[in-house]
């Protein structure tokens, strides 16, 4: 492998401070605020994703690096809409105040959407450089339809829709599906078709990735319950505030729990085909699972 969890998180950060622009670079105050997020913290998952799937093809951390940046741009920039006054109107993120408390709600919007364009510059620049034209684009079209309407924004809408309202679990799992496993399904298929992955082994991470994805925000509707908010980095009980649509919600917290590890062992069941090299994806499917943060 790689490195270890701490190197790679250490050199997606790295990555990060040199493809985003500088604070000072005019005009600052949206450098400032992209830089702000983006440096807040957070478990960097998606990124440690991409790397670890794209391990298992053996592509080097060079190249999975801006790939892995990319997504985490856009996975930050939805956290930063997503506290928005407007959407679940979140005072806190990643241990500080949200991005709109700091810079206003106008810069705030901005940021996120500079974080969404500059996604697509890194994997169009520094993408590009490593990797035939070929796989550049299916790397976009993958984070493209992750991000949009079939995607995160299309769970984002239904998740807001839904507030307030007695939903069914076919749109729970709708949203749940859209708004994050959407994304996370995106790091591990981008680790596979930098990897020139057969179709099948794309299948297989596929499943993966959908089955994580969901146990993974289930766990993030259960840490709303029962988290600890100085871990966390974010306050608890907003989904019961605003009657949000959640797994513990719909079927308490134990059907919830138990769900999360049914979809927790599936997922690494779906793994058995790459024997040892997936070694580092199953451990961090534990992690993103087994978490109190
Ligand atoms: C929070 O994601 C939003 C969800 C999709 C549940 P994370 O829990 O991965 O947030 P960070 O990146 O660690 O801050
Ligand atoms: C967010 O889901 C999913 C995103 C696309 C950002 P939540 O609204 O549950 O995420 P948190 O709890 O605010 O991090
Ligand atoms: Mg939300
Ligand atoms: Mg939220
Ligand atoms: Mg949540």
């Amino acid at each position: 492998m790689t490195g270890s969890k701490a190197e790679i998180i250490a050199a997606v950060d790295e990555a990060l401070g040199s493809l985003l622009p500088k604070e000072d670079m005019y005009p600052p105050e949206i450098h400032r605020a992209m830089r702000y997020s983006v440096f807040a913290g957070g478990k960097r998952l998606r990124p440690l994703l991409v790397i670890s799937a794209a391990d298992i093809f053996a592509v080097p951390l060079k190249h999975a690096l801006p790939v892995a940046c990319a997504i985490e741009m856009v996975h930050t920039y939805s956290l930063i809409h997503d506290d928005l006054p407007s959407m679940d109107n979140d005072d806190y993120r990643r241990g500080r105040p949200a991005n709109h408390k700091v810079f206003g709600e106008a810069i705030a919007l901005l940021a996120g959407d500079a974080l969404l364009t500059a996604a697509f510059a890194t994997l169009a620049g520094a993408a590009s450089s490593c990797f035939p034209a070929e796989t550049v684009i299916e790397l976009q079209r993958e984070l493209a339809q992750a991000a949009g309407t079939s995607g995160m924004i299309g769970g984002q809408v239904v998740d807001i829709l839904s507030e307030g309202k007695a939903v069914d679990g076919q749109t729970l799992d709708y949203i749940h599906f859209h708004k994050t496993a959407a994304l996370i399904t995106c790091c591990v298929r981008s680790g596979a078709i930098m990897g020139q992955a057969s179709p099948e082994q794309l299948q297989t991470l596929t499943g993966f990735g959908r089955k994580i994805g969901l146990a993974f925000q289930i766990v993030d509707d259960i840490l709303d319950v029962t988290g600890d908010e100085k871990l966390l980095g974010k306050k608890t009980g907003a989904d019961a505030g605003k009657q949000k649509a959640t797994y513990p919600a719909l079927y308490g917290l134990e059907a919830a729990r138990k769900k999360a590890a049914i979809l927790l062992k599936e997922a690494l069941e779906c793994l058995k085909p790459f024997g040892p090299a997936a070694e580092n994806l199953k451990e961090l499917a534990r992690y993103a699972v087994i978490r109190n943060s």
